[in-house]
């Protein structure tokens, strides 16, 4: 990628190199459809349990395999049953030939990688710039995922991550989940390194339902592009987490994977209580960020935008990506 692109147009290189989520591990009882910036996918598990992302679209006459049948070792076309391989995505079988060792030799289908992580099947489009998400502090927790179920929103992983982790405006947009918050904003203790920023930030139990389990550390992580995160440190119950993961339909268009964990130890409240109360939050945030102008961050300055300390942590989510879309385009030059 030359230079001289426009930052969007780095922005997109550097997502189509970035894992993001495609479905939920739940939904694996059947194949599942899934588009990931433009590019139309199918996830399944073969017989073996191997969970598998491979391109939806049937290279015989564009049967869609998302709705076709699945077999020990193959996905079988719903159309006229060519069946491609769950290993490689070769074309295994053709039901109409007499002699399968006429099977059109470069009849095949695109297999993508596939890591099934947070309760849900991650999978990357081209060469990935880094490892798949494995935040340190959920490393030794023993987390147990529930996946929520998505959210659609047409706006870009961009500002779903800004919305994800802003704090500025919770006593205007979460008023009834949150109850009263304080308007003004604390100097926020941000840190940012390479791709990766976290703020931390006491919760002090409030009216709202959010804050109803008791003091605690909220440790904020984000990772460019696609992962936000707030791991809570109760003194009372230990460890939960709240993520959030957008994953691109196309540059402008959202579907939001996310889920809640709670450490094997924790003794506050259930999964699906704790997963049903950052819902209520979620679905406060909607209304506001589906309307927001542009759909995504306005990396080539096209817009004006002003900024204010509480912006700090979202500002350093923006360097964040910037520098994903620098390692981005250094390992395209390298080759
Ligand atoms: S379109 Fe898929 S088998 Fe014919
Ligand atoms: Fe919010």
């Amino acid at each position: 990628m030359s230079l001289t692109s426009s930052k969007r147009d780095q922005a997109e290189e550097a997502m189509r190199r970035s894992w993001f989520p495609v479905a939920r591990l739940v939904d694996l009882d059947k194949p599942v459809a899934a588009t990931l910036l433009g590019v139309k996918l199918v996830v399944y598990r073969d017989g073996s349990g191997q969970v598998v992302v491979q391109s939806r679209r049937c290279p015989h006459r564009g049967g869609d395999l998302s709705i076709g049948e699945v077999h020990p070792a193959s996905i079988a076309c719903p159309y006229h049953g060519w069946e491609f391989a769950s290993s490689d995505g070769a074309c295994s079988r053709v039901p109409s030939l007499a002699d399968q060792s006429r099977i059109p030799p470069k009849a095949r289908i695109r297999t993508y990688p596939a890591v099934s992580r947070f309760g849900h099947v991650w999978t990357v489009l081209e060469e990935p710039v880094g490892p798949m998400y494995d935040p340190e502090e959920w490393q030794d927790a023993d987390l147990v995922w529930l996946a929520a179920d998505p959210i659609d929103s047409p706006v870009g992983v961009g500002v779903t991550i800004e919305n994800f982790r802003d704090v500025a405006h919770f006593p205007f947009v979460h008023k009834v989940s949150m109850g009263p918050t304080p308007e003004v904003v604390e100097a926020l203790d941000v840190k940012r390194d390479g791709v990766d920023v976290w703020m931390y930030r006491p919760l002090n139990a409030g009216t709202g339902e959010w804050a109803n389990d008791g003091d605690c550390m909220m440790k904020y992580h984000c990772i460019a592009p696609g992962l936000a995160s707030i791991t809570y440190e109760y003194q009372k119950y230990g460890v939960r987490v709240v993520a959030g993961f957008p994953s691109p339909v196309s540059y402008e268009h959202v579907k939001i994977f996310w889920g809640v964990a709670n450490a094997a130890d924790y003794s506050g409240a259930s999964l699906a209580e704790n997963l049903r109360v950052e819902e209520m939050v979620y679905l406060e945030d909607v209304p506001i960020v589906e309307n927001l102008d542009p759909r995504e961050i306005p990396w080539d300055a096209e817009v004006e935008e002003f900024s204010v300390p509480a912006d700090m942590f979202t500002l350093n989510y923006r360097r964040c990506f910037l520098e994903l879309m620098r390692r981005t385009r250094e390992s395209v030059d390298a080759g």
